[in-house]
């Protein structure tokens, strides 16, 4: 069967990158936007081939759904024997349950949406590993942690690895373990979807390093809160390394204030542009590989299960 790669509008670098790491050409296809804000999706010929979508699901997300939806109908119509989302980015991971009665729950609904609509799923670092159980087809479910330390851990000495919050302790205990330093964490209390304070420490980190991980930044709020709280703890040089760089307004404004030492954020999502210095750190070549593995019906057990 004939690996056929597709890239979505949201991401086209990183199917890029894919396309070279796998040594294929990307497929043609027609993304249109209407006047109305309706989108018309065509693929080339895919009849009998084992297809796989590039597009993740950060910002406009609900443009990039859609588009995702339309192009697994489109590969579907056109013939296709198996159709795999490669998501790295899943929204709506977050909206894991209902805040109050009367709540949708967005990340069952996301889930129910892309499990009809594909054969599999490819995606990194969910929000929460549990998540894999909302989705009804199989998903992979990729980890950048190994990718980001290694690229970390040349600016590493006295450090200490910090979570940001309760959510983010597991990852962090995870990153400590490559890179052989102490672990410890920040108590957040979210207040609004844009303002977040750190309540207090848990752990000792006075006279350290920090490397500061999450599994996504988005406002930039989080990462605000930890750093001042940790700052008035007594910590010196702060690096932070996530997953997903949403990197919302306002957050480049809110970061450069910071005076990181170093902000690293994978590629999931189309790279922010602007000021802001970020280092990037390509998923190409773990896509390429679960790919490459899935399209030979190879396991995939060293690639997953390291959340
Ligand atoms: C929350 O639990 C997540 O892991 C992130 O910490 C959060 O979503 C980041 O959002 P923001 O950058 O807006 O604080």
């Amino acid at each position: 069967m004939r690996l056929a790669l597709i890239a979505g509008t949201a991401n086209p670098q990183l199917a890029e990158g894919l396309a070279r790491q796998l040594g294929v050409a990307l497929e043609s296809r027609v993304v249109e936007r209407f006047p109305d804000g309706e989108l018309g999706v065509a693929v080339g010929s895919v009849r009998g081939a084992d297809v796989y979508l590039v597009q993740p699901t950060g910002p406009p997300v609900h443009d990039n759904l859609v588009e995702l939806l339309m192009l697994a109908d489109a590969a579907r119509r056109a013939g296709a024997a198996r159709v795999t989302g490669v998501v790295p980015y899943v929204a709506y991971a977050r909206h894991d349950r209902r805040g109050a009665e009367g709540e949708s729950i967005g990340g069952r609904v996301v889930a129910d949406g892309l499990s009809r609509a594909l054969d599999r799923v490819v995606a990194v670092d969910l929000h929460t590993a549990a998540l894999e159980g909302f989705f009804g087809c199989p998903i992979e479910h990729l980890s950048a942690i190994s990718l980001l330390a290694e690229r970390v851990r040349p600016l590493l000495t006295e450090h200490v690895v910090v979570a940001p919050d309760l959510g983010a302790v597991k990852r962090a205990e995870r990153f400590a373990r490559i890179l052989g330093l102490p672990s410890a964490s920040v108590r957040k209390q979210r207040w609004s979807a844009r303002q977040v304070e750190a309540l207090g420490i848990d752990g000792d980190v006075r006279g350290l390093g920090v490397l500061l991980v999450d599994d996504m930044i988005s406002t930039g709020a989080t990462v605000v809160a930890a750093t001042n709280a940790l700052r008035a703890a007594g910590v010196g040089r702060v690096i932070v390394a996530a997953t997903h760089g949403l990197l919302v307004p306002p957050a480049a404004e809110r970061l450069a204030a910071l005076q990181l030492e170093s902000l690293l954020v994978t590629d999931s999502l189309t790279p922010p542009t602007g000021t802001l210095p970020v280092t990037l750190v390509s998923l190409a070549a773990l896509l390429a590989d679960a790919v490459g593995r899935l399209h030979r019906d190879a396991p995939l057990a060293e690639l997953v299960g390291t959340h």
